[in-house]
């Protein structure tokens, strides 16, 4: 079982896929999570846990063929991707048992990380938790100008941080709602995963893909690092951080100098003080579900980075600026929604915007294309939760509990929001107008969206 794995294992890199045709295919895999251990999970092409990275070009109009191999129907929604409704691969876009669905879109985004991961309605929180996801990375004509480090897998690390609970018989104890909090922490599906990374600037791409968990990322020498990147891309100049939140959905890129360490000298990546969600009495060290875990108000190790030699051709300095965002102002706004979490529903269904749960057949909110927007999220007293919406990248405005932090001043298309607290948020829905199809916004904790957390609107 899982408890005696104590050996470092080699990080698993997702094998890159490039082009303008991408094939996918969910399916049951059975493979071996440690050594010795059989763990049944779902993955894309095959990979034992979650699936391959694409790479994307802005400006080029991409297919992406996707089979689904397994017995149940399932979808992909390209996380952060701005593109029409009917491509999004919310709810609506159904692939059935055995059926492959082909959208086709053109690439928008700005250069970034980004994600892919199923978004049936109710059964979301099992496919993910069951291991199905993958990253894009999107390059564009900025990023590829900067000194930065972009060797896939030798500077430039994908890291999908996850955990999950296994029962005697190596099997991940998925039992709805209940399991949230994994007792051993994964990264790409790796358990007590070490890499070995060359002395100079590393750059690391790093995803929250966890149910409900959240994660506050240091090293273990207090190290700084630079936040390069939020959800939406590029922030205008390297933010020098030793600690950094990172909630369900968000992703960041982060630069870390290791020049000055010596090959053969180690450093950990670490998740601080894994008490979650922030803000909420709960995630209770030890005890079983709901809420507990054993990695609870722990400080624990993440990955084991074992410093090598340097490549031929490092980089050694920190670009002093990025990219120039233009970012809209609240005063720019010519519309302002409030949405409101509120808890009033029995278990598992608990939490819904509005008092309205999810209902593939209401439009709950209607925008006009080109509109310039304010939204407020306002979340009840009684736990946590990461909003993200679909179609677009927003600025954060305002925060009730406190300013917006140096490292959510980027694009984003996630944000937490403790409990009893709210954020307000700017943000343009531009080009994809529908009658017909809609976007969605809800909790990335799956749990709750697939509880009702979640709502949809039309752009027109
Ligand atoms: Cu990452 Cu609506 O999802
Ligand atoms: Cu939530």
């Amino acid at each position: 079982a899982a408890t005696s794995v104590r050996a470092f294992q080699d990080l698993w890199i997702p094998p890159l896929i490039t082009g303008k045709t991408f094939d996918l295919a969910l399916g049951k895999s059975s493979k071996s999570l440690w050594p010795g251990a059989t763990t049944h999970t779902y993955g894309y092409n095959d990979a034992r846990f979650w699936g391959p990275t694409l790479v994307f070009e802005q400006g080029e109009t991409v297919r992406i063929n996707v089979k689904n191999n397994l017995d149940e129907p399932t979808t992909v929604h390209w996380h952060g991707l701005h593109l029409p409704a009917a491509t999004d691969g919310g709810p609506h876009q159904l692939i059935a048992a055995g059926a492959t669905w082909s959208p086709s879109f053109t690439v928008r985004n700005n250069a970034g990380t980004y994600w892919y991961h199923p978004h049936p309605h109710e059964s979301t929180q099992k496919q993910i938790a069951m291991g199905a996801g993958g990253l894009i990375i999107i390059r564009d004509p900025i990023e590829a100008k900067l000194a930065l480090p972009r060797a896939y897998g030798v500077d430039d690390i994908p890291l999908v941080l996850t955990s999950r609970r296994f029962n005697l018989a190596d099997q991940f104890t998925f039992a709805g709602d209940n399991d949230k909090y994994g007792d051993f922490s994964l990264v790409n599906g790796t358990l007590d995963p070490k890499v070995s990374l060359p002395a100079q600037f590393v750059r690391l791409r790093i995803l929250n893909a966890e149910i409900e968990r959240g994660y506050q990322l240091g090293f273990s020498d207090n190290r700084k690092f630079y936040l390069i990147a939020t959800d939406g891309g590029l922030v205008d100049k390297p933010v020098p951080l030793s600690r950094i939140k990172l909630m369900v959905g968000e992703r960041i890129e982060i630069l870390v100098d290791l020049s000055g360490d010596k090959p053969g000298a180690t450093v950990d990546l670490m998740a601080y003080n894994a008490r979650q969600p922030f803000g909420f009495p709960g995630g209770e060290p030890g005890r079983s579900p709901p809420n507990g875990s054993y990695l609870n108000n722990l400080d624990f190790r993440l990955l084991r980075v074992n410093v090598a030699a340097p490549t031929a051709a490092p980089i050694t300095k920190l670009p002093p600026e990025l990219t120039r965002n233009k970012f809209w102002s609240e005063a720019d706004a010519t519309e302002r929604r409030t949405l409101n979490i509120l808890r009033f529903g029995p278990p598992n269904r608990e939490f819904a915007f509005d008092r309205k749960y999810y209902d593939m057949h209401t439009v709950n909110h209607v925008v006009k294309l080109g509109a310039v927007e304010a939204w407020t999220i306002v979340n009840d007293r009684t736990f946590g939760h990461s909003f993200h919406i679909h179609d677009v990248q927003f600025k954060i405005v305002a925060r009730s509990d406190g300013p917006v932090p140096d490292y959510e001043q980027g694009w984003k298309d996630s944000l937490y929001i403790p409990r009893g607290q709210s954020a307000t948020f700017v943000t343009r829905f531009d080009d994809f107008a529908s009658d017909t199809d809609a976007f969605m916004y809800h909790c990335h904790m799956a749990n709750h969206e697939d509880g009702g957390l979640m709502g949809q609107f039309l752009v027109v």
